[in-house]
């Protein structure tokens, strides 16, 4: 029975993987701890709460005494690190929370690993540290060129230079200690459970309820789309099978410009919910400040290493995806419920739209 803890797993991908691996799996114990942020949704995980391989701690990881506690009282294999404040857009409006979460707690929950790991100056065998982020560390691409491993971190928004300093710190556990760890990087997930505030699900909720579609500036910024599923079968491959230290991009292979994507969503809305959504609710604001415009993935490394590549392909992803936005209205409304509409208003109202 191998124990695994992850961390922010009532958000959109770890809820995604904690799923994937109760199926995948039966000889594995889960503990999930989450503090529940906005962006925290125990309805992500609603169907597993009663399997008994599935344990939830509501905490913080950078609650030192509650972190010891769990390792004190339970011999974990594996940590996954998901948690984060993970939308840039809130980064460039109130930095300091990104630092403490995704800074301080990633090391907090560096030296409680090592704390229990390392004996007699040697980390015990089977053990690995898996820290989850992303290509925005690598800063913006122009016309040409991918993200491979060795491409210069460059961050350029709060959010993802919280993430890069996060990658070097966990750089140093392996430099220094030789703790057992991996980074992995990916692009622009898509599926289900995604929070309403990243571009797919939020479009697709304004154009349902017809209300505007904020582009930010021309709307010809590129990312590269990956299903997260596919993001979930990646991270199982470098958990398992990566050697330690190493670093993997991890891609879609599928680049597309966010107006296309709006575009996709409306034409997709309009034929199957709300016939009167239109390309009227397009609206251009004031770009993000600090855009990056283009990421785009070199995942060479991890196919020619461990096997991987994306399988599903964005046409059928995206039907799969908005597929089940459209089936699981409650879902939606649930986590739209509270402080999610007043914040919008404001948003909109501060974009004039
Ligand atoms: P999310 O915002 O949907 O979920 C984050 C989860 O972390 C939430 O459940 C939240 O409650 C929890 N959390 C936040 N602060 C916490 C804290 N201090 N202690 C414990 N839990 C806390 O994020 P996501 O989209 O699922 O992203 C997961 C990870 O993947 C993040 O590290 C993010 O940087 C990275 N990533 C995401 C994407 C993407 O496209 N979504 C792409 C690349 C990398
Ligand atoms: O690349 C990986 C990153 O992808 C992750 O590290 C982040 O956690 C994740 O949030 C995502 O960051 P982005 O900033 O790329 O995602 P977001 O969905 O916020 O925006 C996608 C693009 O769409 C971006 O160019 C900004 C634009 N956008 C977004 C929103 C929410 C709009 O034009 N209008 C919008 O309302």
């Amino acid at each position: 029975m191998k124990k695994y803890l992850l961390t922010g797993c009532c958000g959109f991908i770890g809820s995604n993987f904690i799923h994937y691996m109760l199926k995948k799996y039966t000889d594995i114990e889960i503990y999930n701890i989450d503090a529940l942020t906005y962006a925290g949704n125990l309805a992500n995980l609603n169907d597993i709460t009663k399997d008994t391989r599935y344990h939830f701690i509501k905490g913080d990881i950078g609650n030192k005494k509650l972190v010891d506690k769990l390792f004190n009282e339970n011999d974990f294999d594996y940590v996954i690190n998901f948690a984060a404040e993970s939308h840039v857009d809130r980064s460039i409006k109130n930095p300091e929370i990104f630092v403490k979460t995704n800074i301080m707690g990633t090391v907090n929950l560096l030296n409680i690993a090592k704390k229990y790991w390392l004996i007699d100056k040697k980390f015990k065998k089977g053990k690995k540290f898996l820290q989850i982020s992303t290509d925005e560390v690598y800063g913006s691409l122009g016309q040409t060129g991918l993200f491979n491993e060795n491409t210069p971190l460059n961050p350029h928004s709060p959010y993802s230079a919280s993430k890069t300093s996060a990658d070097v710190l966990v750089s140093a556990y392996f430099d220094t200690y030789k703790m057992p760890v991996n980074i992995t990087r990916c692009s622009n997930n898509y599926g289900e459970y995604q929070f309403p505030e990243k571009l797919i699900p939020l479009c697709f909720n304004n154009a349902k309820n017809l209300t505007n579609i904020p582009v930010y500036g021309d709307g010809n910024q590129i990312r590269d789309w990956l299903y997260v599923i596919d993001h979930c079968k990646a991270i199982d491959l470098v958990l398992h099978n990566a050697q330690d230290g190493e670093i993997y991009n991890i891609g879609g292979n599928n680049e597309r410009t966010n107006i296309c994507i709006v575009q996709l969503i409306i034409d997709y809305v309009q034929k199957n919910i709300t016939p009167s959504c239109n390309d009227n609710l397009i609206k251009h604001v004031q770009d993000r400040l600090g855009h990056d415009k283009r990421y785009g993935i070199d995942a060479s490394k991890i196919k020619k290493d461990l096997g991987w590549f994306p399988e599903t392909t964005f046409e059928t992803g995206i039907i799969k995806t908005l597929n089940w936005y459209k089936d699981n209205q409650d879902w939606c409304n649930h986590i739209t419920s509270g402080d999610y509409a007043k914040y919008y208003k404001k948003m909109y109202e501060d974009k004039g739209i």
